[in-house]
């Protein structure tokens, strides 16, 4: 199966998905800016981004540096801080509201733009050396080939494209008994987006019941490689990993609060991949 055998998207379905999850983001960013243990860490002047994405990116000092939906701006005020010139996107109003508040109470350099990342080609005209993304950032987008055309659009030749994400097998697994996962979803796409019910806890902050719904969609390794690939990127990385960076099946433990593993099934089963690739120059 691959995303040619779908329908055509539907721009505008996809649209009152869109707006549903934003509504939803701007809840979450209200929670977030207390909850995430990120915020803190920022405020005390630690590292809050991974050894991995460190190591994959390599040195960012001077770069100009584009953070695709960035959330309440944890990660892109943290690549500031390793010296890149950061323009962060996000469409939840709240969100870039609480980027903006933490970028001017810690005193960095930062951008932030409030916008549909697929609204963005006509909003922002800056080109990029990095355009990057992580972690819960996929299953928010209903057409993967428009988005890898938006991260294409804003690459100079030779530009860097990464992402760091949930490995796609997850979203077909389910712990349906303590410690044990089966397979209870297609791992392929779906056209229709998965509609998950308002009552569930939030991730970072479980005290706090989510009071609107979401709409999300799954996507396999292959349709995001092919969605790249489409759009002229070369690939030049794909690892992947036995930790996550939320707790998703309740069996998971962290030692450190911020990384997840399944005890159970570590080295046999991979929680996370990343991906790196260029813009041929
Ligand atoms: C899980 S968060 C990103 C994770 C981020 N690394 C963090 O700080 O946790 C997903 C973000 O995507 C944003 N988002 C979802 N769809 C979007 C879209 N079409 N355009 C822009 N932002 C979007 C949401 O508002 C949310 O802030």
């Amino acid at each position: 199966m691959s995303g040619e055998d779908e329908a055509m998207p539907d721009r505008e379905g996809h649209r009152q998905a869109e707006d549903a999850n934003r509504i939803l983001w701007d809840e979450m960013a209200r929670v977030h800016i207390r909850a995430y243990t990120e915020v803190q860490l920022l405020r005390d002047g630690r590292e809050i981004l991974d050894e991995i994405e460190l190591r994959e990116i390599g040195e960012v000092g001077g770069r100009r540096l584009l953070h695709l939906q960035c959330h309440i701006g944890t990660d892109t005020l943290a690549w500031a801080r390793h010296g890149a010139a950061v323009t962060g996107v996000d469409f939840s109003a709240e969100a870039i509201a609480c980027a903006r508040r933490l970028r001017d109470e810690l005193g960095l350099e930062a951008k932030f733009i409030q916008a549909n990342i697929y609204d963005l080609p006509s909003l922002l005209s800056e080109k990029f050396d990095i355009v990057y993304s992580s972690r819960g950032v996929l299953c928010w987008l209903g057409d993967l080939g428009e988005w890898a055309k938006v991260v294409a659009h804003f690459l100079v030749p030779g530009g860097i494209f990464y992402l760091m994400e949930s490995h796609p097998i997850l979203n077909a697994l389910e712990e349906q008994s303590p410690g044990l996962l089966s397979f209870a979803h297609s791992y392929f796409h779906l056209a229709e987006p998965m509609r998950w019910e308002p009552g569930g806890a939030d991730y970072a902050d479980p005290s706090h019941h989510l009071e609107h719904p979401s709409y999300e969609w799954t996507w396999t390794m292959s349709d995001v490689l092919t969605a790249l690939l489409k759009a002229g990127l070369e690939l030049e990385l794909l690892n992947e990993y036995d930790r996550l960076f939320f707790r998703l099946f309740p069996s998971m433990v962290s030692e450190d609060g911020r990384w997840y593993t399944l005890r159970q099934y570590s080295d046999k089963l991979p929680l996370l991949f990343t991906l790196r690739a260029h813009k041929p120059g």
